[in-house]
């Protein structure tokens, strides 16, 4: 608390949403993230696909293997690898395929998280556990498959309030209780940015909107995928997340953003409460990433919910092999797979989007036909 009120006096009292997200979650020792509690599973705060079936990491490697051998590496890179769930079930699915793979490198903000990582992980083999390195940065050339599960929800969001008259970004101020929303009149930069992202759902003008209205724009999201799609030289990226395409993202209807937060699986809306113990998310806008991407050079291979992307890469035949024998065992997997192909879970609002990239025309071609997650010609709605 003294820290984001210190980081507000410093810069003339008053921070964007997104210093202050990034503060919230990433501080080192005190960022929600950042910081030893339990934040997966039962226990937590809230549940991500790996924690619930490693039938979902096996369904994930399936595609990843397609695009390896399209791409002719063994190299994958993990970001933000949460508990190292879905690195052990993809190292275990792709060693189960003989699928070869050379090194797995993850990219991970928290040090906390790192540390669980490397513990999970412990349960792989000398040799597969040889091939995982964290690393800090993203090496600058690559030839690689990339992943990253919820990982876009859990970046740093602008906000801006329209009024009917004006653009506002909304920030943080400090007030005697304690943090406080402030709007400032958008600067040319960041009305741009939100231009940008209204255009992409189709509305001309910021008129078009209702008033008041208040939403995200996803400046480092994008900035992410931008970076990303710059180093990768040939490969393919898969993210997994909860949103929309634009146009269902910023409906008149949605006056009050996607902004949430998460605390032993109850939702909220107030980000100044218990800052460090509770988890802030934005949903993705797939049009503004997928724009991002198509700037550095990444060509989309397909988008689908996640229900549709799981179950083409045989969810349901993996479910049925499991040994029905098994008793209860069988039924809590039965159970996960029902959570992850449920449209009122997390079938329908998560959504899978892959882009891939390739100097060589053949090779994009191998690529996007190896997209066998995806239906053919996967479009941006
Ligand atoms: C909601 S958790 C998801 C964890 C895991 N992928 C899963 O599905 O269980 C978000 C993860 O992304 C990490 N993260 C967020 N922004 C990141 C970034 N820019 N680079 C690397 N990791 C990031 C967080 O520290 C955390 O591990």
């Amino acid at each position: 608390m003294t820290l984001i009120q210190a980081r507000i006096e410093a810069a003339q009292g008053w921070i964007g949403f997104d210093a202050f997200m990034a503060l919230a979650l990433y501080t080192p020792g005190l960022g929600y993230y950042s910081g030893p509690s339990r934040k997966f599973g039962a226990g937590g705060d809230f549940v991500t696909a790996p924690e619930l079936s490693p039938l979902f990491g096996a369904c994930v490697a399936g595609q990843l293997a397609a695009w390896m051998q399209a791409a002719g590496t063994g190299h994958l890179v993990e970001f933000g690898a949460g508990t190292g769930q879905l690195a052990s079930q993809v190292l275990n699915e792709l060693e189960r395929l003989g699928q070869p793979v050379t090194r797995y490198d993850i990219i991970e903000l928290s040090g906390n998280l790192r540390e669980q990582q490397a513990d999970t992980l412990r349960a792989l083999s000398p040799t597969q556990q040889g091939k995982v390195h964290w690393l800090d940065r993203l090496p600058d050339q690559l030839q690689a498959v990339v992943l990253a599960n919820e990982v876009l929800d859990a970046m740093p969001v602008n906000l801006f309030h329209w009024d009917g008259g004006q653009l506002f970004e909304r920030g943080v101020a400090w007030s005697e209780s304690g943090p406080c929303w402030q709007d400032r009149p958008a600067t040319s930069d960041f009305e741009a940015l939100v231009r940008r992202s209204l255009t992409g759902a189709g509305h001309a003008d910021l008129k078009d909107l209702p008033a008041p209205y208040v939403s995200e724009v996803h400046a480092q999201g994008q900035a992410w995928i931008r970076t990303l799609g710059g180093h990768l030289q040939a490969g393919a990226v898969l993210t997994l997340d909860y949103g929309f395409p634009a146009r269902e993202y910023y409906h008149g209807q949605r006056d009050r953003g996607t902004l949430a937060c998460h605390h032993r699986h109850q939702v909220g809306f107030d980000p100044f409460l218990q800052i460090g113990a509770q988890d802030l998310t934005a949903h993705v806008d797939f049009t503004a990433i997928d724009a991002a991407a198509g700037e550095a050079g990444l060509n989309l291979a397909g988008f689908c919910n996640q229900a549709r992307f799981l179950m083409n890469n045989g969810l349901l035949e993996r479910l049925a092999a499991q040994p029905i024998d098994a008793g209860l065992a069988y039924a809590s997997q039965a159970q996960a797979v029902g959570r992850l192909l449920s449209e009122a879970e997390m079938g329908e609002l998560f959504k899978a989007i892959a882009w891939v990239k390739a100097e060589d025309p053949a090779m994009r071609q191998a690529l996007l036909d190896a997209s066998h997650g995806f239906e053919p010609g996967g479009r941006l709605l």
